[in-house]
């Protein structure tokens, strides 16, 4: 069987770019993103192709080749599904915030609302594509709900999670390390329906790197995945603290391990904490499940990945405070970076908004600049802690577009996102226009301390006990 359409649902940081690149791949299918969010979709349509809205290196190029051709973005969902082969669901799977699992388990309701538009719409057979991060046998409850609600037509469920990291998603669409493909294997149907999605694949992917497994393995890999992953930034933070007590230093502590090939060396960087729309609310809803089958210890295993990423950054602000003469009220600290991570317009759980939101508390003043974060988007991460009324928010801090002005008269620098163009600064004149003693406490390790220094700073990085 081979896919001439596909829809979509969901235009956000996961559906946007893996459509992009499908289109891109296989100009002989027809790809249509929709969503329900019109000015998403309007900016994906947007002439301006700086106006797209999500922020991906070489996204948009990818988007000006096939835009109109073979990629479509729209509000029309009924349209799409009707009209589609093979339908991706890519809509947002956040944590819980309510009701039974409030703060752990993942919310299904947008999943359960595109399975029951597909039953409704669907006229003829379909092959549904889990791509959102979803907790196990979630593909069975989309199963039930499409053979329960639908018009008597056929659906296959497959599982084929999303491993692209943002920042490099376009290149990971590309080249992924690999690509799973869960399925029903043991019928006839379920064999043909994967074999589709790997036709699909294979336009650009070596056969080697498509894996098929059954639905659940393919579930539960991609928790795995994102629990190992964290689970690495984690252990490297808490030796950071330790580096810093001792006077070792974590860069140095990775590169050693790193060489082990066993280790490997990606991965082991220190930080702020790490932040991204999968980690925690992964492990968080790996957490529950283990707890659901009543495996506490698994449980309390994994969530010590997160108590851990929540002292990195507490301890982050805490330092800053200590070492401001245990007082930031009306001191102005500049942040540089709010993006959860270099090379993305993303701030979901940047460690940036812990940050602020426990300066804030101690009434310090906070300029932001970050390369590509709207405005809008900083005060709506902070309105949603509802830690202060948003007033007092934008009392307090206030978001620059120039990094030289966010700087001035500053007694404190924060590096919170380990933007490229921060390396390259003038530091000498950000350090005149400074108060003193100027501080910098570099949350990514991505200054250079010697040069810092001379230039007269008192400088603090992450992991160094230097
Ligand atoms: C992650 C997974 O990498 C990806 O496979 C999955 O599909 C989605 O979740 P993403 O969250 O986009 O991707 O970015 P990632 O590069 O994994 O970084 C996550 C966070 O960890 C960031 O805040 C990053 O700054 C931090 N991090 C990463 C570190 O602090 N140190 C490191 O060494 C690596
Ligand atoms: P991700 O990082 O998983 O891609 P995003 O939040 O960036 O998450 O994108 C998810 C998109 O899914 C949002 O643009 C949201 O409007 C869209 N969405 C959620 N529910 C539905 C639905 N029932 N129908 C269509 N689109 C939906």
């Amino acid at each position: 069987m081979k896919i001439k359409t596909i829809c979509c649902i969901g235009a956000g940081y996961v559906g946007g770019p893996t459509m992009a690149v499908i289109a891109k791949q296989c100009p002989y299918i027809e790809v249509t993103v929709v969503d329900i969010n019109e000015s998403r979709i309007a900016a994906w349509n947007s002439k301006n192709l700086d106006e797209l809205p999500i922020f991906e290196p070489g996204l948009a190029d990818i988007v000006k080749e096939t835009r109109g051709k073979n990629l479509f973005f729209s509000t029309d969902i009924d349209k799409a599904i009707d009209e589609a082969e093979m339908i991706f669901i890519s809509v947002n799977t956040p944590t819980k915030t309510y009701g039974k699992g409030k703060g752990m388990a993942a919310d299904l309701k947008y999943i359960e609302l595109c399975a029951r538009q597909i039953a409704k719409v669907a006229k003829q057979d379909k092959i549904v594509v889990e791509k959102s991060t979803l907790p196990v046998r979630t593909a069975s409850a989309i199963k039930s709900i499409l053979d329960n609600t639908g018009n008597g037509v056929k659906f296959q469920i497959l599982s084929n999670p999303e491993f692209l990291a943002e920042g490099t998603a376009v290149q990971d669409l590309l080249n992924p390390d690999r690509v799973l493909i869960g399925g029903d294997t043991s019928t006839k149907e379920g064999e043909i329906a994967v074999q589709a999605l790997v036709g699909i694949y294979s336009n650009w992917v070596p056969k080697d790197k498509i894996l098929t497994t059954n639905v659940w393995s393919s579930e539960l890999s991609k928790l795995t995945a994102n629990a190992f992953l964290a689970q690495r930034v984690s252990s490297i933070n808490a030796m950071s603290e330790i580096c810093e007590k001792t006077g070792a230093d974590i860069k140095e502590v990775s590169k050693a391990i790193g060489m082990d090939s066993r280790i490997g060396s990606k991965f082991l960087n220190a930080s702020v904490g790490f932040g991204g729309s999968c980690f925690q609310k992964d492990i968080l809803n790996l957490v529950y499940i283990a707890k659901s089958y009543g495996l506490n210890k698994v449980a309390d295993y994994w969530e010590q990945v997160i108590i851990m990423n929540d002292h990195q950054k507490n301890r982050f602000s805490d330092n800053i405070v200590s070492t401001l003469y245990n007082t930031v009220s009306g001191k102005k600290i500049t942040f540089l970076g709010w993006a959860f991570k270099k090379d993305t317009n993303d701030t979901r759980e940047s460690p940036a908004i812990k940050v602020a939101d426990n300066l804030l508390s101690e009434q310090a003043k906070i300029a932001v600049f970050d390369p590509k974060v709207t405005e809008e988007r900083i005060y709506a991460d902070l309105e949603y802690l509802n830690s202060r009324s948003p007033k007092e928010n934008k009392d307090l801090l206030k978001v620059c577009l120039d990094p030289y002005e966010a700087c001035k008269e500053s007694h404190a620098i924060a590096i919170l996102t380990e933007w490229d163009e921060f390396k390259n600064y003038n530091w000498k004149q950000v350090y005149d226009n400074m108060q003193k003693p100027a501080f910098i406490f570099d949350g990514r390790g991505i200054l250079d301390k010697k040069t810092l220094e001379e230039i007269g700073f008192t400088y603090y990085k992450i992991g160094s006990g230097n």
